[in-house]
């Protein structure tokens, strides 16, 4: 198993950090991907007769306690994947805490409240997150490292608590790392990679280190109109990132210079306003309109990054192409969705990264087994195609 390193885990208390960030509408998970992710490490802790403490955050509380980032919500979907009663901590290491752990007994399931509740889980100073750790620790025997999507987060519970207690890699955060190794050691290639999302800055760095390893860079989403704008275009008024358009012409001319392949709309869906009912009109990339905004890629450019992805034998997607939560600007997701599909039964590798993106795929209907691998890291798979150290998975391997 993957926690074997612990030797046997019967009747040990079982820190389990998993990432149960989901989306909530109310108190409603409108999608249950992370908690689904999070069962198996859960279910065989639980088998082997730990006694599983599971801690995670839900959305960025002030680091303190806010009901509408409750972890409450969660219980009920946890307990019914998991088959087994599921006991909810009212705090996170506070007197509800000790005294659910208290009364656990093997094989038993307990769920801290959020936390980031608590300013010490993600203060920036390594002092500052201590005591807070301590008291984490203090809960449990042992700890097991499962929440893929916070393990670029030197945050207590993801790094500081591997310092304090005997520590394992759980089996999603070693599986994802292993496809995500995939990616960036020796991937089959053609190798494209579709980056989408709002800000271009967030994205620098990883347009950068792809650039070394992709054959083609297909670009979507808010950050497009940056590059347009780089090119000299008119782009009305789309999102615009005025600190990073250097960055985006030095893109393309080192793209041309080192034979990589960025690939950008050649027609773009606008509308008048960020609305399902605005007006909107297609019109070619190099000729938008200066009183409106471009809400997604157009159908012709569909079309053309469907092609650059049909003969691809490695796929990474990460971010929406559009406004896709809107109707009218849903077709460019649905549309690279559907092409990692067919690369997918063509034998490709390809790898939806992101809780957004996988969120994403399963609103437009699609389903997980249709695609090579669903992350349910974003900002973490960015950093690991980064080449950046994530500090949640290199405590692990570090003495201490
Ligand atoms: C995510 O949603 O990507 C993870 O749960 C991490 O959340 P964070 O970006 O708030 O740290």
């Amino acid at each position: 198993t993957d926690f074997a390193s612990l030797g046997d885990v019967r009747g040990k208390r079982v820190l389990v950090r998993s990432d149960l960030n989901v989306p909530l509408d109310g108190t409603t998970i409108t999608d249950d991907g992370r908690v689904r992710a999070s069962v198996p490490t859960i279910s065989a802790l639980a088998e082997a007769g730990a006694r599983v403490v599971v801690c995670a955050h839900l959305g960025r509380p002030k680091g303190e306690p806010e009901e509408k980032y409750s972890l409450r919500p969660v219980v009920g979907r946890l307990s019914e994947l998991l088959g087994r009663p599921v006991t909810f901590a009212e705090d996170t290491v506070g007197p509800s805490a000790q005294a659910a752990v208290d009364g656990m007994s093997d094989g038993d399931v307990v769920l801290l409240e959020n936390l980031r509740f608590n300013a010490g889980e993600t203060a920036k100073a390594d002092e500052d997150r201590a005591a807070f750790a301590d008291a984490l620790a203090g809960l449990a025997d042992a700890y097991v490292s499962d929440g893929f999507g916070v393990v670029h987060r030197k945050q207590a519970s993801v790094y500081d608590v591997a310092t304090r207690l005997p520590s394992a890699m759980g089996g999603l955060v070693r599986d994802e790392v292993e496809v995500l190794r995939r990616l960036t050691e020796s991937p089959e290639r053609p190798y494209a990679v579709v980056l989408g999302g709002a800000k271009v800055a967030d994205k620098l760095a990883v347009i950068d280190n792809l650039m070394g390893t992709a054959d083609r860079l297909l670009v979507g989403g808010g950050m497009v109109f940056t590059f347009l704008a780089a090119q000299g275009h008119e782009i009305g008024t789309s999102l615009f990132d005025a600190d990073s358009v250097e960055a985006c012409k030095g893109y393309l001319e080192r793209a041309e210079r080192e034979g990589v392949e960025i690939v950008l709309p050649v027609d773009v869906v606008v509308g008048k306003e960020f609305s399902a009912d605005t007006e909107t009109d297609t019109v070619a990339a190099d000729a938008m309109p200066a009183d409106a905004m471009g809400l997604d890629i157009g159908p012709e450019s569909a079309r053309l990054y469907a092609d650059r992805l049909a003969d691809a034998r490695t796929v990474f997607w990460n971010g929406p192409m559009g406004a896709f939560e809107m109707a009218p600007f849903a077709a460019g997701t649905q549309g690279v969705a559907q092409a990692l599909v067919d690369a997918t039964a063509g034998g490709a590798l390809t790898v939806v990264g992101g809780g957004d993106s996988a969120a994403a795929v399963r609103q437009l209907g699609f389903d997980d087994g249709q695609f090579g691998h669903i992350s349910t890291g974003g900002g973490a798979s960015l950093e690991y195609l980064e080449g950046k150290e994530l500090p949640g998975i290199a405590i692990l391997t570090k003495e201490h």
